[in-house]
């Protein structure tokens, strides 16, 4: 298991055109927030949790974490920036073939079983992985007028999920080499790719969808159901 669980939860989520961030609407009574923390403490209930939040958060309430270890803070304008206060954090804390497991607030729908498949693949590795799906469309990239430039063979293309696990001091020498190269990271792989590592892809489910339109709560929804049948 995981000794520490980054979860940055700092976005304002403006696509959701919602009154709240959408890690605090509700996906069956209860905030998305803490149906996503719900998942990682039943599948890891023994690790510390960091918590990334908004300076301005005025949503978040101390119970919505089943944690009896864990953090709160403070989160950047970025997700990147949001898992570096995390990273930064562990400096002090973390030994460096710790696993740091970094979950998006925003995957509510992401197993148990998924959780522990990613930990035991990479329980021995000297880096880490990641879930991830195979991807089932057909991809097309555009020219300047947003007609099709040319089909992208999907063979060997997956999608990235999260949780995306790496030992500590792979995640640190990656979020320090980004940063002095200015290296936007949009997950924690691409930074450790930069390296010259090479993370594993362990297949995930394709259901562990990332709430980003409105449409993605009630599917959210329907997913949790089905997944307790
Ligand atoms: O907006 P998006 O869905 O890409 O965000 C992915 C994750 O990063 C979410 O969990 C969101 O809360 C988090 N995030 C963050 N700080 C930001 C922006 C996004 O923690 N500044």
């Amino acid at each position: 298991a995981p000794q520490w669980l980054i979860v940055p939860a700092a976005g304002r989520g403006t696509r959701m055109r919602a009154a709240c961030p959408k890690q605090y609407l509700l996906l069956d009574d209860a905030a998305v927030l803490a149906c996503t923390l719900m998942r990682l403490h039943d599948a890891f209930p023994k690790a510390t949790l960091l918590l990334c939040l908004d300076a301005e958060d005025q949503w978040f309430h101390a119970s919505m974490v089943p944690f009896a270890r864990w953090q709160r803070l403070e989160g950047g304008d970025e997700r990147v920036d949001s898992v570096r206060a995390g990273i930064d954090w562990l400096a002090d804390h973390a030994h460096v073939d710790d696993w740091v497991l970094v979950h998006d607030v925003a995957r509510p729908c992401v197993t148990v079983a998924d959780l522990h498949h990613l930990m035991a693949a990479i329980a021995h590795d000297p880096v880490g992985g990641l879930l991830a799906a195979p991807v089932t469309d057909t991809l097309k990239r555009q020219d300047r007028d947003q007609r099709i430039d040319m089909t992208v063979p999907r063979q060997g293309l997956w999608r990235a999920l999260t949780p995306q696990g790496f030992r500590y001091g792979v995640l640190r020498d990656a979020f320090r080499a980004a940063l002095e190269a200015r290296f936007l990271m949009t997950d924690e792989a691409s930074g450790v790719e930069q390296l010259g590592h090479a993370p594993l892809l362990v297949t995930g489910r394709s259901d562990n969808l990332k709430i980003t339109h409105p449409e993605d709560l009630a599917l959210a929804a329907q997913i949790l159901s089905a997944q307790r049948t």
